[in-house]
């Protein structure tokens, strides 16, 4: 309509003013992501914040995201349209708990997933993300003992797929984890020969009965090279907006959530609205800041992925 063509004309005109660069991870809405200069999952976005030449930095995500460009650039503005956009799963490991879970592992090695606060990363040895969690377990020598957080669900999974014991943190993400196969089953079953396609983060039961597990952009990848027409998609159900893009002739599932769970869509990415978006670059705000010696010690192991991945 009128009003988000003015919005994204006013967005673009800004972009150029300020060299902005627009990241927007594929679970925000479809206008956001139509006005990133890059989409993308976790990985390609911490890498884009990384590399990018831009003065400033807009991250259309969750806290995690905007904080993780900032302790790459912390010579950039970064920007967020809403930085009370948190990320449940990550704020479900408090630093003072996850550290008395440490000691209690004094020799291991500490893996952290992206979706975690500036201070896990501090407690952390290396971060991943699912793109590359399984590459990165796999470069730690057999003897090596682990502990993995703070999502349960893609430590599992990893778990699993390299036959390796892990210690692990009880996180979970509400999203992923409203899916599951008693439920899912009547969708595979009422469309024959559909793939069901889903993301770690969700729970054993239902990737068990997965065709292809990945990353957003895994399974975006994959659900472009398959040969099948139809897909019940296991993830926020954001990503079908760049699936159908890629892919118009397919056909693309939501997979149905439990009754009993109240979300399988993340309320708080959608909170990057296209007029909160135009908002922060206007007023440059919220800025997103991480205390020096904090970012120092985040940085270190999100180095260390970088190097890894
Ligand atoms: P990826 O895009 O890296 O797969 O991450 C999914 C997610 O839940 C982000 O919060
Ligand atoms: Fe966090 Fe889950 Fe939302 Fe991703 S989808 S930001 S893991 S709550």
């Amino acid at each position: 309509d009128a009003r988000t063509k003015e919005f994204v004309r006013r967005i673009e005109n800004l972009k150029q003013e300020m060299r902005a660069i627009i990241l927007a991870h594929y679970y925000t809405v479809p206008e956001v992501q139509d006005v990133a200069d890059i989409v993308g999952d976790s990985l390609a976005l911490a890498r884009a914040a990384e590399s990018t030449e831009a003065d400033v930095i807009v991250f259309a995500g969750v806290y995690f995201m905007g904080e993780t460009a900032s302790i790459l650039n912390p010579d950039k503005l970064v920007l967020m349209p809403d930085d009370h956009a948190g990320c449940p799963l990550a704020d479900s490991c408090p630093t003072e708990e996850f550290r008395a879970f440490k000691r209690q592992y004094p020799d291991a090695l500490v893996i952290s997933y992206i979706n975690s606060t500036a201070e896990i990363k501090a407690e952390s040895d290396i971060i991943c993300t699912s793109s590359n969690a399984e590459r990165i377990v796999r470069q730690v020598s057999e003897d090596k003992r682990i502990i993995f957080g703070p999502d349960r669900n893609l430590g599992g999974y990893v778990m699993r797929k390299l036959n390796r014991k892990m210690i692990l943190w009880q996180g979970y993400c509400y999203v992923h984890e409203a899916f599951n196969w008693e439920v899912v089953k009547s969708a595979v079953e009422a469309h024959p020969g559909a793939e069901l396609i889903a993301h770690p983060e969700c729970r054993e039961d239902l990737l068990q009965h997965a065709d292809f597990i990945g990353s957003t952009s895994g399974l975006l990848e994959y659900a472009g090279r398959s040969s099948s027409e139809t897909f019940i998609v296991a993830t926020e159900p954001g990503i079908l907006h760049e699936m159908r893009k890629r892919s118009p002739q397919k056909t693309f599932i939501p997979a149905p959530k439990d009754a009993s769970q109240p979300w399988s869509t993340c309320t708080q990415m959608k909170q990057n609205t296209l007029e909160k978006l135009l908002r922060c670059m206007e007023s440059r705000q919220p800025q997103i800041v991480v205390e020096e010696s904090l970012r120092q010690a985040a940085l270190k192991s999100i180095r260390r992925m970088l190097e890894m991945s």
